[in-house]
């Protein structure tokens, strides 16, 4: 029987997934149709991007599954006409590599001071070294797909990492925590601080008055993870003090970041437009082509979403 694939995200992302799809479905062998006009009758899977037109699930009467297309979830999973499995983009070889290159790249400037020599107009010969990358403890919030691969590379650097998360994590090497005390623990000893956590209920302000305030002063927030995991507020008042020394924001509450914002005009903030990682097509497809393939096959679904944890 065709299973009928139905592709609903911006129109202009039609022309880059339409031939890597249709590619990776192939190699799966299964018997398949992929358009992005289906009646919604006859779709069994949809390839979802929240920002698709598609809002309602509920004329989806033979639908078995949504693939989302990003990491991030908050636009889907609340969904109440949203009643089938709903995964979520983990991909090591596009959307987790960009993601580790992204933030190697931000911790590494604020780790070696490469601002002091690229914007340096009164030619300083300021010959002061910066630490080692053993001496610059880095925590992140959110131990997942994404923090994990971060982990790694860093370490790999020699940066001491901590990492916090819902459940208990291990990964050698790593200092790993949960809960409000080891959120305490990950944020009193970081120089700088990682955000790759979900927005969700339960992560919207980890980064509070109270919680900024447990980082050592002079600490550095590198936030690619969701905008509402930072309290906006508190961390222009930590800056203004300079509690916290920097903050290389990727991701906030409105996007694009409002032009009145202070995060644009802040000496102490660097505004990336949510550029830390993107969905790769070529891999991406092959993610989604072989779970469709496995869920066609009755093996279970990879990086299902936990709908009650809302990611
Ligand atoms: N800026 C960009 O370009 C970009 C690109 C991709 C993704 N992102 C963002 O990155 C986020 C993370 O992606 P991912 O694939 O790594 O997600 P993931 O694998 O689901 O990992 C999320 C991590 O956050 C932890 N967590 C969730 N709620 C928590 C809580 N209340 N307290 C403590 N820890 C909590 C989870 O704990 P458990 O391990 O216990 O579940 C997990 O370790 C996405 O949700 C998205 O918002 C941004």
């Amino acid at each position: 029987m065709t299973i009928n694939i139905l592709f609903a995200a911006q129109p202009d992302s039609w022309a880059q997934y339409k031939e890597p799809l249709s590619a990776a479905l192939q190699q799966t062998g299964l018997s398949y149709a992929l358009r992005c006009d289906f009646a919604p009758s006859d779709v069994d899977y949809i390839v979802y991007a929240p920002n698709s037109a598609i809002q309602d699930f509920a004329p989806f009467t033979r639908l078995k599954a949504v693939m989302n297309l990003w990491a991030g979830v908050e636009g889907v999973v609340r969904n109440k006409s949203l009643t089938v499995p709903l995964t979520r983009m983990v991909d090591e070889d596009g959307l987790t590599q960009g993601m580790v290159e992204w933030v190697t790249g931000h911790v590494l400037r604020h780790h070696l001071g490469m601002d002091r020599h690229i914007v340096n107009p009164d030619h300083n010969w300021d010959h002061s070294p910066p630490p080692l990358s053993r001496d610059r403890p880095v925590s992140i919030l959110g131990f997942g797909a994404l923090g994990q691969a971060c982990a790694a590379a860093l370490l790999a650097l020699g940066f001491p990492v901590t990492g916090w998360s819902r459940s208990a994590k291990a990964m050698d090497g790593v200092t790993t925590c949960g809960g409000a005390d080891g959120l305490r623990q990950a944020l009193s000893g970081a120089q700088i601080v990682v955000l790759l956590l979900p927005a969700t209920a339960a992560t919207e302000n980890t980064l509070n008055a109270e919680t900024l305030a447990l980082l050592p002063r002079g600490a550095v927030i590198v936030n690619p993870g969701r905008g509402p995991l930072i309290d906006d507020d508190a961390l222009l008042a930590a800056l203004d003090t300079g509690q916290i020394a920097h903050a290389t924001l990727d991701v906030f509450r409105i996007e694009p970041l409002p032009e009145h914002h202070r995060f644009w005009s802040h000496p102490g903030v660097t505004v990336t437009p949510h550029i830390a990682s993107e969905t790769r097509p070529d891999s991406a497809s092959r993610v989604i082509a072989e779970n469709i393939r496995r869920h066609v096959a009755g093996e279970g679904l990879l990086h299902l979403v936990d709908r009650s944890a809302g990611y």
